[in-house]
Formats: structure tokens, sequence, C-alpha cells
């Protein structure tokens, strides 16, 4: 102890003397059980101020913040902030660089608040503050700039109202008052400048996200200053004074009034007592007051009167000096302590200080400050050894590995605090390996980033407010969709009704289709796939040793703008010569292999192997083959090359094809859904509700043809102006209305369309334009997946939107991120509504209460975005919830449902012209009756 260290020093000491002194400082060395104990009762408090019932009397007050994060660097900008409550009043500018040249600059000065005014009307301080600002701005030339404010604040703040002064000062009608309230107010009655107010933050915050910025562990701030407090992340679930559960919130502990309540009265001690009744705030912040800067060389001071008056020191005579409250302060705590100084420099400080003192005298003051300080370092770090095991405790971790920020100067410049300290932490909490970090540039730089990041978040809150209002129309409500739903079942009865039909805008096409793969299928077939993002040809084998198996290969063509644009000759010539240098390929130029036309436009057909072209949509525009059939076209396309020959036993829809890939896999699959470049679906109907086709018995696969809903204006009421304006640019104006506001050959550009708008009315990019932006086509729908990802949507937003030219901030880029969603949601929430009906229909149709179905579903939207599947299925189980519907992707596109179809047409002719065998050798046609309605 020092005691001994001392005494063997120096033994001129009388042992009577060693004995006295020896006695008054006694109750400053704690026990390490002692400390344990101290560790025990903080925690126990900090439990109590975040419990609902406990917290309104609790002595730690564990203030939320309601600051949920550490800065990530993405923070930027120029700010001011304020720094009071400290040593030092400081006005500050910060400049803060994000980015790969992220930096922070930071400018400041300091301005002295005479005592006067620390303790005299809030009015006249808050007047003083703005008057520092002023000199500031004045002094860094920046006045007519009305910059964002941050204000560290180091007092205890309940949301923003001081509750209560603390250390120095104590200006009159402050407490229970809006901290922003005030300072504005004195800025109002300045009338000079304008600052817009952000945050207000206690220093222990404002260091820890000091900290925070250079080492994300550091999740804690600890003040040992003046004043003394730590805040620390606290999991939401466990601030019950706050709503929500998901993530944390930064709590500032306020653990100066640890004790208020009496609970460490043990170890407090008669000077404890007397400084605390000689203090501006008696019978508060006890804690404090035994651990931090302003009051030990107060206690420090009591012992030195207390063994004046023994006759132990300064040969017994209290002088003037030593009467003087305050004069020890740290700065000179710190000094005395030094190992460096010699004793005759320890007695020149006390002579500064107006104590005459003999070499003694200076001894023994130096082994009372020692024990002073040893003791306020020892009971920091028990403290602070109740956060760090709570802290690993809320992580359930064995080990907790943790950053602590650190600022104050008792921390600082005592030359034995931040050892003791670290010393007792580690004594105390063996299973947290705990790095002090030591914020060097006070808490305004954490101000400072804690206003970016409010800024930021208010920014962003207000526009993504701004752009919900904005595209408030393409925001569906579970209402409408109810009532889209609603619309969309009676174009269904239209369309599948005689007598409406012919006036219908969703044309509800019988395709011929009336089951699903039943397994039996087997060949080798050839299918093409025209109509998607891609031309594809496959070789589809299907073959039954035990179990049937299917092996494909596949070649995918181009089809040139100026091919599909162009003549239909054209058109089907090109496609005939791919399929011809496929079968060279495939070596089968020779054989007259069966083949599947996926083609993915509104078809009417009679029969199986026809298809007569209603009209084109999508990107497709070639001449004269809207009201032809298919087949023939690409009959004679074949027949004029003449080089190999091909047996177009089936057109199928995409849809259709989806449908009997995925039936494949899952007899239940009896919906066909496209959500790529285009939009439709497919579904088994009843026979007996399809009128266009003769027989009740069975089912038959009917192509919506969803994508023309709204056609004929039944849709004009959630369309927007963006629909509108990418229906005029369109190759089918008019027509195909909600495939334009559903699908991918257009999600893109009405994206495209919304930002040029946002950004004419200076709602983005600061109301750049560049003629990248302006140019059609150059927002892809792959953009917009890109910009949904959860983790990495940002970046992408911001590299594409760069690439626009138009210099996006992180604001712009998360503006776009919410235009995409709204844009994506509202096409998922559509098709959910129409893929409603659809699943009502089926529901009543088989007369059951739950239905229970599969859905095959393709497309690139579909498969690509990366929420759209989720929210589809979400909204649609939503909207019918008496189903259990599964969504089946369709792993290898339409040609294999294609190919499915065209088996089962195969065998028919085959049966066909058995039957015509069996009919002219006189027996009965014989016809599977699974297979009846293909009609031949
Ligand atoms: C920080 C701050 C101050 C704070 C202080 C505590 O760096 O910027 O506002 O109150 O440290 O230290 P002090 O010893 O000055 O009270
Ligand atoms: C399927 C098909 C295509 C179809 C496409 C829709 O897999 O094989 O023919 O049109 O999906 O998706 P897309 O996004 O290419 O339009
Ligand atoms: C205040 C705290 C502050 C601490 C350190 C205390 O007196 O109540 O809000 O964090 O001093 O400056
Ligand atoms: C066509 C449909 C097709 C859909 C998906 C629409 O434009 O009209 O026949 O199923 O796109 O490819």
């Amino acid at each position: 102890s020092f005691s001994v260290h001392y005494a063997s020093f120096f033994p001129h000491l009388l042992a009577a003397q060693r004995k006295q002194i020896d006695a008054v400082l006694a109750p400053f060395l704690l026990s390490l059980d002692t400390l344990r104990e101290v560790k025990n009762k903080m925690r126990a408090e900090l439990e109590y101020g975040l419990k609902r019932e406990t917290q309104a009397s609790a002595t730690v007050k564990m203030l939320p913040t309601y600051v949920c994060g550490t800065p990530d660097g993405t923070e930027s900008g120029k700010f001011l902030a304020l720094d009071l409550g400290g040593t030092n009043f400081r006005v500050l500018l910060v400049k803060i660089r994000s980015g790969r040249r992220r930096s922070v600059q930071m400018y400041n000065k300091i301005f002295a608040i005479p005592l006067e005014i620390m303790q005299g009307t809030g009015e006249e301080l808050f007047d003083h503050i703005v008057q520092c600002i002023a000199d500031f701005l004045e002094y860094m030339g920046i006045k007519g700039a009305r910059l964002p404010l941050g204000f560290t604040f180091s007092f205890p703040c309940r949301q923003g109202t001081l509750v209560g002064w603390t250390k120095g000062f104590k200006a009159t009608d402050c407490e229970g008052e809006d901290v922003v309230d005030m300072l504005r107010e004195a800025i109002r009655r300045r009338n000079e400048f304008d600052l817009d107010i952000v945050a207000v933050v206690n220093d222990t915050v404002g260091t820890m996200m000091t900290c925070g910025y250079e080492d994300p562990n550091c999740e804690i701030g600890l003040i040992a200053g003046t004043g003394s407090n730590v805040c620390y992340m606290e999991d939401m679930k466990n601030i019950e004074i706050v709503e929500g559960n998901e993530g944390k919130m930064c709590i500032n502990t306020e653990w100066g009034g640890f004790g208020d309540n009496g609970c460490i009265d043990n170890i407090r001690t008669k000077y404890d007592k007397q400084v605390d009744e000689g203090s501006l705030n008696a019978g508060k912040q006890r804690y404090e007051k035994m651990t931090s800067g302003m009051y030990l060389g107060e206690i420090v001071r009591q012992i030195l009167i207390d063994l004046t008056k023994q006759g132990l020191l300064f040969r017994g005579q209290i002088s003037e000096s030593l009467r003087k409250r305050g004069i020890f302060e740290t700065k000179f705590l710190s000094q005395i302590e030094s190992d460096r100084l010699a004793l005759l420099q320890v007695r020149r400080i006390l002579q500064q200080l107006g104590l005459d003192s003999t070499c003694e005298d200076s001894i023994i003051v130096k082994e009372v400050c020692g024990a002073v300080s040893r003791r306020a370092a020892q009971l920091c770090g028990a403290g602070l050894a109740a956060i760090v095991e709570k802290k690993r405790e809320n992580r359930g971790v064995e080990h907790l590995q943790i950053t602590v920020g650190v600022d104050g100067t008792l921390y600082k410049l005592h030359p034995h605090f931040s050892r003791v300290l670290q010393e007792t932490v580690r004594e105390l909490a063996p299973q947290c390996d705990v790095t002090f970090m030591l914020s060097e540039d006070g808490s305004g730089k954490g101000a400072a980033l804690i206003t970016a990041v409010a800024k930021r978040l208010h920014n962003i809150g207000r526009k993504r407010g701004l752009i919900d209002k904005y595209l408030y129309a393409m925001r569906l409500s579970d209402e409408t969709l109810i009532d889209i739903m609603a619309r969309f079942r009676r174009e269904m009865k239209n369309g599948l009704s005689r007598d409406f039909n012919p006036t219908a805008t969703v044309k509800m096409l019988p395709t011929f289709v009336r089951s699903i793969p039943d397994g039996s299928e087997k060949g080798d077939f050839i299918a093409l796939d025209l109509g998607g993002s891609y031309f594809r040809i496959l070789r589809v084998k299907v073959s039954h040793e035990k179990k049937q198996t299917v092996q494909m290969e596949s070649e995918i063509y181009n089809t040139p703008e100026d091919i599909i644009h162009g003549s239909g000759t054209r058109l089907f010539d090109h496609v005939a010569e791919c399929l011809g240098d496929f079968m060279e390929k495939q070596q089968i130029k020779d054989k007259k292999l069966p083949v599947g036309f996926t083609f993915s436009f509104p078809c009417r057909q009679s029969k199986l192997d026809e298809g007569v072209l209603i009209t084109w949509t999508k990107r497709f525009k070639a001449s004269g083959v809207e009201g032809a059939d298919v087949v023939k076209l690409l009959n004679k396309a074949i027949k004029k090359r003449g080089d190999y020959d091909a047996d177009i036993m089936a057109v199928v829809n995409d849809t259709v094809g989806t449908m009997m890939t995925c039936g494949f896999d899952d007899q239940r699959c009896e919906v066909g859904l496209i959500i790529g470049t285009g939009t439709n679906a497919c579904y088994m109907e009843e026979m007996r509700h399809i009128d266009l086709v003769e027989g009740d018995e069975g089912r038959m696969c009917i192509n919506t043809e969803w994508g023309a809903f709204g056609d004929d204006g039944s849709l004009e009421d959630i369309r927007t102006e963006f629909d509108r304006e990418i229906d005029r640019g369109s190759l089918n104006p008019g027509k195909q209305l909600f495939e334009k506001m559903v699908s991918g050959l257009y999600m893109g550009e009405l994206v495209r369309l919304i930002l040029v708008k946002m950004a004419k009315e200076g709602l983005l990019f600061e109301g750049r334009i560049t003629p990248e932006l302006l140019t059609k086509g150059k927002f892809e729908t792959k953009h917009v997946s890109a910009i949904e990802k959860s983790k990495e949507g940002l970046n992408k937003a911001k590299e594409i939107l760069t690439r626009l030219g138009v210099e996006p901030s992180h604001e712009d880029c998360v503006a776009v991120q919410h235009v995409c969603t709204i844009v994506s949601f509202r096409s998922a929430n559509l098709v959910a509504s129409t893929l409603g009906a659809i699943l009502n229909q089926l529901r009543d149709n088989k007369g059951v209460g739950r239905l229970r179905t599969t859905v095959g579903v393709d497309g690139s939207l579909y498969k690509m975005h990366p929420q759209y599947a989720r929210r589809l299925h979400k909204t649609t189980r939503r909207l019918v919830p008496d189903s259990d519907v599964r969504f089946l992707l369709s792993e290898s596109g339409s040609g294999k449902g294609a190919a499915m179809v065209t088996a089962v047409a195969y065998r028919l002719s085959e049966q066909h012209r058995d039957n015509l065998f069996a009919f002219f050798l006189g027996y009965p046609p014989q016809l599977d009756k699974r297979l009846q309605g293909y009609r031949l």
C-alpha cells in the first residue's frame, strides 16, 4: 500500500503520525470483495432502469438515446457541433467525407463560460452560447450557410429535455425544458443567423461514435472527466420503455446517479458526504462524486482539512486557500501524483495553490491524492465491469471481445487512473476482453457523425414519405386488389361465354390440351421456343427405362430487331433456317422428328397444330402474320428450303408449356404462370364452362391472355400517367395494358420515366437530367432487380445511376431503390390479384372449401428479381386465404412442356392412323378416353 511505501522511504515520518494518516485513508482502500459487490449492485440498478415498472424510480436512469447504430462510413457533409459540459466549451466545424477517401476534418475554437453564466439564468447561458457560435461563424467566414448542427450536451436528457444539471452548471429555468428549443430561441433572439439543429447528443454517445467510426466493435462510451458516465448499445428487446424488439439502441446510463438511493452508503466516507453537501446538487450523483475529476480534488481538500485539524499537516493552520472550494482541479491532482515529479515540484504546486507546505506535507498530500484517485478508478472499473458483463450476457457468449471508447481529462491526464481502471475491469470481468480506445478528437466529431446519420435518416424518411405520396397511385391497398380480383373474374366469365367472347378483352383461348402429362409420354422431339427473352431450339428425348427420364439439348438463336420487325415471311424463313442449322448440328436432318412449337403470343386454336395469331405483343411486330396460322407459315418456310422435313404437331403457349413442364413433376399442377418479358397465365377449366368448344366432359387448358386485361378501359382507375406514357411509346398502343403495368419488358422503363419526372421536379439528383437518363431503354428491368438486392442494392444503384451520369447522392440511391420497390411490388400485387381470380375459379369449379393446387411459374422477372417471388406468394395467400398454393418454378423452360404436348399429339396421330386402319377393317374406333378431345 501507499503508506508502507512512503513510510519506508521517509522514515522521519513519525510512527504516531503514520497511524493517524492510515486511519483517515483506510476507508479508501477497497477490497476485491467490496468492488465485486459494487459491480453487482450496479448491475442490479442497470436492470431497474431498463424495466418499465422500476424505471421511474431508478437512480441509474438508462435514458434511451434513439441512436440505433454506429456510423457506417457513408456519412458525409459539413456540420457544426457544440460541445458543452466538460472542461471546455467548444464550437466546431466538422467536414465528413464518405467513400473510399473517407475522412473527417475539424476546426474548433474553445470559449470560456464564466461561472456567473454557468449558474445564472438559462437565457443568459444560451445567449452566451449563441454569442460564441456567432463569433465562430464569423471567424470561419461561414455566417451565411445554414448548416446542420449537432449539440454535445453532457447532461442527462430524456427525449431532448434536461432532466437535471450536474457538475458545475446550475442555470435557472432549464430543467424540464427542451434543449433544442432553448438553443433555437436564443438563435432567434439574436436574429443574426440560422441553424438547422438536428441532434442533441450526450458526450458518452459522442465518444462512442467517434471511436466507432474507427472500430465497429466499439459499443460502449465512457467518460471519466469532470463528470462520470457510460453509454452502451443495448438490445431493443431489453429496453422496455421503447417500442420495438429489433436491433439495438444506445442507452445513456447516467450512472453518476448510482447510489443516490443509499445503496453504496456503506463505502461512502464522511469526506464524500461533505463534498456532496457542499455541491450544487446535494444528494445527487453520489457515484459521480466519488469517481470524477470535478470532485476528487474536493475530497482531497476535505481530507486535508481534517488532517490539518488533527495537526498532521500545514502546521495545523487551515489557510484561506485550503478553505476555497475547487482549488484542486483535476490537472493539479494529476500533476501531484505524477511519479516523474520530484517532491520539490509537488511542493511548488502546492505553493502555487497557496498552500504553504513542508516537504513532509507534500508527501502526505501526494499520499491522500493517491488514495482518492485510486478508489475512483477502482469504483469506475467496477461499474464498467457490470456493463461489459451485461453486454456479454446479451450476446450469449462465453467470451466477449469489445471496445470501449473513452474520453475525459481524468482518464487522459491522470498518471494512474486509466491503468487502475483497466486492471479492475480485468479482475472483475475476466471473461471479457476489453480494448480501451481513447477518443482523440473529443465527442464533437461523434456529434457531427450522429448529426450526419440523423440528417440522412431524416432526409431519407422525408424522401421516402415524399415518394410514397408521389407514387401513391402505385401503392395498391388490399381492398383495391380484391376489387381487381373480382373484375378479372368477370373478365374470365365473359371470355368463356359464347355471347360475350367476341367482345371480351381477356380472350380465354381454348388450347386443346386436356390434361397434364401422365408419365406415359415418350419419344424424340424437337421444340421451338419463340417469344420470350430467347429464341431457343431444343431436342427433347423422353425415354422409359423403369422410370420416365427426359434428356434435353438446346441452342439459343438470335432474333435481330430487323427480323422481328420486318416481314412475316422473313421471320419464318429465319426460324426455318435456325431449325435447319439445329438439325444439322444434331445430325437429324434426314429424320422427320415431331416438332412442338412454343409460340408465346395469343393464338386462336381450333386444334393442337393450328394457331392463328390474334395480335403481336411484346417486342414482336412482323408484318403479315396477324390473322394467319403460324404453323402454316412455318411449314411453308420449311418446304421452301427443301433441305429437311418437319412435322409440326402442336402450337403451345409458353404458359401451357410451363404448366406441362411443372405438371411432369407435380401432378397437382393446373395453372401455368409467366412473369417475364410478358405476362400471362393458363389453367385447367371445366369443359362445361367453355362455350367455344363442343362437349361438357373433362377439362381443357385455357390460355387466358390476361395481358390484355384493361384494354377496354376497365383498369383506368389504377393506371398512372407513367403507364400511359409507356403505352404511347410501345409497339402496340392501347393493347396489353395490364401486361404493361406488370411485365419485365416495361418495368425498367416505368422506373426510368418516374425518375425523369422526379428529377425534373428537383426531387432527385439535385435536378440533374442527363441525355442517358432521357434515353428510352437505358434503365432495364435487370437493373430494378439489382437495385432491390438487400445487401448490395444501394451500391448497385450508385453504379447504375452513375453510369446514367446523374451523380447520385446516398439519399438519391435510397430513393431510387424505393421507387423500384414500389413499381415491382405493384407488379407482384397485380399478378396476385389476377392469379387469385383463377384460384377462386378453380376452387369453385371443384366445389371444395379449401383449394390445394400447384402453380407452375416461369419468366425472367419472377426468376431474377430478388423479392418478387416472395411478395407474389405472400400477397396471393393473403388474397385467397382458403387455399394452399404451391408455386413450382419451371426449371427447364416451356420447351419440355411443349414436347410433352407433342408426345401426346404424336401418339394420337399414330392412334388415329391405327384407328383409321381399324375402321377400314370394320372395328369401331377405340379412342383413349383421356385423349378424346384432341382434335386432329
Ligand atoms: C469529451 C468531450 C466533452 C466531454 C469531455 C469529458 O471529449 O468533447 O464534451 O464532456 O470529453 O471530459 P472533461 O474531462 O472535459 O469533462
Ligand atoms: C419460358 C419459356 C419462354 C417463355 C419464358 C418467359 O421458360 O421457355 O419461351 O416465354 O419462359 O420468360 P421471359 O422472361 O424469357 O419472357
Ligand atoms: C452528466 C452526464 C455526462 C457526464 C460526463 C455527468 O455529470 O450527467 O450526462 O455524460 O457527466 O460528462
Ligand atoms: C403473350 C402471351 C404470353 C406472355 C408471356 C404475352 O405478351 O400475349 O401469349 O404467354 O406474353 O410470354
